[in-house]
């Protein structure tokens, strides 16, 4: 069986059937067929799913602009966003640590924890399906849910977003920057989170040394990266869930992580859809710029990514509901593990020099 990348929009028959089962709606009949059909050489026709397309599609009502993503940008960057007035959507995603924040499980205004990590921000753009449960479609309801409470940018304080909104409206450069972005809506919930959603859209990660290879740039990938590509789609069977071209499949699964053994686990995608399947199932993150962000899992419970690995060469620790698509008795001897490691290390991107932003005074 041929394994079929996810193409932003465009499902084919394979891919529908492969997100029914990552969203529990039909059972998976088995693990997928370890052949993916590639041909491990660098330019070969095989890899070309791998590519991002250039740009982050935009919606309609969201079209991309300079002008909207520099707006975007200071939002992104303002305390002002907050109820307290003291975070910034940088306070967790930061530019210096892969957009995540570098803690287990993310810590809110005056040290509250949110329970969950801090997932990087790096190509959602390309994504329909967001946050740890999925429970937003888009970075604009995401932006939008986000001004709202308790959300993390609010940092639990009782402070209304209508009330930031005003606070907003008050810095006179803003409602300039906002009529020059999107003229005649003026400053309000909507708008903002378009602009953030403007600036999270160039946020990309697309030409790391495996985007090299799969170009034709032999050179990129080390001879030990290239094994640890082959034993990532064949021996540990790790693109059944990440799939070209971003590393994921817009689903759910549940990977029998310890925490899931706890009483009071995380349900996950649970609490949006209540099937027993997705009891401790979490969406699949990207794996694209992956060594910026350890430590790993929705509970930070994996330090470094040979933990990863090791958690997946047990097939799972808590193995009540796992996902029918995590493979069992996968047999990964050291070697293949490093190899694996250093696959994954081939991930990131170089980044251009980040310049923040300059805020507007008044
Ligand atoms: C206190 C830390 C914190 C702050 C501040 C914060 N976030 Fe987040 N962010 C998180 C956590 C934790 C999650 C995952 C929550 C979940 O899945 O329920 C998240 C999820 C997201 C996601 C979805 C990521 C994905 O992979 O699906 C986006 C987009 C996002 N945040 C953007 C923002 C923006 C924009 C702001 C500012 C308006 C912001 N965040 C402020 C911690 C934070
Ligand atoms: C059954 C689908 C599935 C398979 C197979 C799978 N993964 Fe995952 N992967 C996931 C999901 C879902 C998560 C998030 C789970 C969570 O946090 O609860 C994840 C998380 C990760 C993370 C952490 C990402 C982060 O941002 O915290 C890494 C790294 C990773 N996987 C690598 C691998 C490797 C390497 C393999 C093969 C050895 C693999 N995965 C096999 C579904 C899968």
């Amino acid at each position: 069986m041929m394994l079929k990348s996810r193409k932003y929009r465009t499902f084919n028959r394979k891919d529908l059937l492969a997100q029914a089962i990552a969203f529990g709606l039909v059972a998976a009949p088995m693990v997928a067929q370890a052949d993916a059909g590639y041909v491990y050489e660098a330019g070969h026709a095989s890899l070309k799913e791998w590519l991002l397309p250039d740009a982050a599609p935009s919606p309609d009502d969201n079209k991309y602009s300079e002008k909207r993503a520099n707006l975007g940008k200071q939002l992104f960057f303002d305390p002002r966003l907050s109820g307290t007035g003291q975070v910034t959507c940088a306070s967790c995603h930061f530019p210096e640590r892969g957009w995540a924040d570098g803690l287990p499980t993310a810590v809110r205004f005056q040290g509250k924890n949110v329970g969950l990590a801090t997932p990087t921000i790096i190509n959602l753009g390309y994504n329909d399906v967001l946050m740890w449960d999925g429970r937003m479609p888009n970075l604009e309801k995401q932006g939008f849910a986000g001004q709202g409470k308790p959300a993390d940018i609010n940092a639990g304080s009782t402070v209304e977003p209508e009330v930031v909104i005003e606070r907003l409206n008050k810095v006179k450069a803003y409602v300039k920057l906002f009529e020059g972005a999107y003229p005649g809506e003026g400053l309000t919930r909507e708008s903002v989170a378009k602009a953030l959603a403007a600036f999270e859209r160039t946020i990309v990660s697309r030409t790391s040394p495996f985007d090299r290879w799969v170009k034709g740039d032999k050179s990129a990938l080390t001879e030990q990266q290239v094994k640890g590509f082959k034993a990532f789609v064949e021996k540990a069977k790790c693109v059944t869930c990440h799939l070209a071209p971003n590393f994921n499949d817009g689903g759910f699964h549940n990977i029998g992580l310890k925490s899931f053994g706890d009483a009071d686990h995380n349900a996950g995608r649970f609490k949006q859809m209540k099937r027993k399947s997705m009891d401790g199932a979490f969406k699949t993150p990207t794996l694209r710029d992956i060594n910026q962000t350890a430590p790993y899992f929705h509970d930070g419970s994996a330090a470094t990514l040979k933990d990863v690995v090791e958690h997946y060469a047990l097939g799972g620790m808590v193995k009540t509901n796992l996902s029918p698509s995590l493979p069992q008795d996968i047999a990964l001897t050291a070697q293949d593990k490093d190899d694996i490691v250093a696959f994954m290390n081939a991930l990131t991107s170089e980044q251009p020099m980040f310049v923040y932003p300059v805020l507007p005074q008044n």
